[in-house]
């Protein structure tokens, strides 16, 4: 870069003002970071974003930030900053809260003023335009202070607490402390447990965009019977839809046809699509707000299920059903895979299946769970397995509480290797999931728009072909 080019590029720029929009959650953010100060009084707590990760060379992974700290923001998809941290000072009875982020490059020379032409990384011209201080101050309703400044503001010894293993200049100016730390995040998990009427309003997003995914592939599966690796045209169809309504995918999707249903998270997605074959489509749409759907449907592909498929897909039907029928507050977070597993077992052992000798649905042998060894569901929120450092009273030896939602999902899986069942039933994999709010006096199915029943599958299936 020439002296004359740097000196050019510094001038000549028109003020752009504000472009972002506002954070649309912002206030429900504010009441989190309120119940996170009240739980430390005294310390400093610091919660960072997190940073980009190398995929290869120079190129990134698309930033996505640590679900606490977008729990404690509100911050959105594509506006997401990384390296940005969240720190609570310690002020009176609570916290004063700021928010550490890289500002807009800026264009008038000074310290970082080659910033926004050189940097890969950060620079505008490369990655597009950023808050300044006040815009990210007035969008989170939050005070707001250069990245630059937070080794200042981390100085002095006041007890402090980090998420850590975010950050790494984080990491290395606070010396660690295990047991608090642990405390913190197992605070920060279970704060997240009970969703708030926003955090509903965007699980309904998120999951009514991963329905829409479900329809387009239905419409797509006839091209995929034609493609040597049908299973990824299924995958591109799904993914298409999160990244056209939301920010991308809770999880890596899962279509899995034929015996590659039997493995749990399929994701190679590499074979083909066969007409007679089932599809296992377990996928979910992460809306802008970084809430996740987590839906799964095994679709005959033909369109019409064949008699050993239905009856092993009504099985899991209804176990599925006994699971959703326990959902309510007060009852046990385990009660729906129980009664889930109950009806599994019980049809299996009916139909011999089983082998004989002790009681094989005895808890202590459950010789059943051969053909399905995964829960049966799953907190769902920001991320797909949702609160996974609370407390297990609080949340898998817990009860259900208004506000909870999570996934039902119980599933068969016949490896094909398997020799101990009959031939016909080999490769056959069935999982059925739905997303439920708890409500004040039962559940409510938040992927109810998706047909879940054989006869309605197939009817669905029909109408889109
Ligand atoms: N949908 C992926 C999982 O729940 O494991
Ligand atoms: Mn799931």
């Amino acid at each position: 870069m020439s002296a004359a080019l740097a000196e050019n590029f510094q001038q000549g720029w028109a003020d752009t003002g504000l472009q972002l929009p506002l954070v649309p959650g912002a206030a429900f953010a504010a009441k989190r970071r309120a119940a996170l100060s009240e739980r430390f009084p005294g310390e400093r707590i610091v919660i960072p974003s997190g940073g980009l990760k190398a995929r290869s060379n120079d190129f990134d992974y698309t930033f996505r930030p640590h679900s606490a700290f977008i729990h404690l923001t509100a911050e959105q998809g594509t506006q997401a900053v990384p390296d940005s941290v969240l720190v609570f000072e310690p002020l009176g009875n609570g916290h004063e809260v700021t928010l550490f982020t890289r500002p807009r490059s800026p264009r008038d020379g000074g310290p970082n003023g080659a910033e926004f032409y050189s940097s890969r990384r950060h620079g505008e011209f490369w990655v597009g335009r950023r808050r300044t201080l006040t815009e990210t101050s007035d969008a989170f309703g939050l005070a707001a202070a250069a990245r630059d400044d937070l080794e200042r503001a981390l100085a002095g010894r006041v007890p402090t607490r980090v998420l850590r293993g975010e950050d790494e200049l984080v990491d290395a100016l606070v010396p660690p402390a295990r047991e608090a730390e642990a405390e913190l995040l197992t605070f920060l998990s279970e704060l997240r447990l009970v969703k708030d009427e926003w955090e509903v309003e965007q699980l309904r997003t998120a999951v009514g965009s991963t329905v829409a995914g479900f329809h387009d592939v239905v419409g797509e599966l006839r091209t995929a019977t034609g493609l040597a690796r049908g299973e990824r045209w299924i995958e591109g169809t799904f993914n298409r839809r999160a990244r056209l309504d939301g920010y991308g995918l809770g999880f890596e999707t899962i279509a899995a046809a034929g015996a590659h249903a039997c493995v749990l998270h399929w994701m190679h997605n590499d074979g083909p699509v066969r007409d007679g074959d089932l599809l296992l489509l377990d996928a979910g749409v992460e809306a802008d707000s970084f809430y996740t759907g987590d839906v799964t449907r095994t679709l005959p592909v033909s369109g019409r299920f064949t008699d050993v498929q239905r009856r092993f897909y009504d099985l899991v039907f209804a176990a599925q059903s006994a699971g959703i029928a326990t959902l309510r507050p007060g009852a046990r977070f385990g009660d729906f895979h129980d009664a889930a597993m109950r009806v599994i077992a019980e049809g299996l052992d009916a139909w011999g299946l089983l082998p004989g000798g002790d009681d094989p649905l005895a808890a202590d042998s459950a010789l059943y769970r051969r053909f399905t060894v995964c829960g049966s569901g799953h907190m769902l929120g920001l991320d797909c397995h949702d609160c996974g450092a609370a407390r297990s009273e609080a949340y898998l030896d817990g009860v259900l509480e208004p506000g909870h939602v999570l996934t039902v999902e119980p599933g068969l899986y016949f490896q094909p290797d398997d020799l101990t069942i009959p031939e016909e039933l080999r490769g056959i994999g069935i999982r059925i999931e739905d997303d439920f709010l708890i409500t004040d006096d039962g559940a409510l199915c938040l992927s109810a728009d998706l047909p879940r029943g054989a006869d309605e599958v197939e009817a669905w299936m029909a109408s889109l072909r």
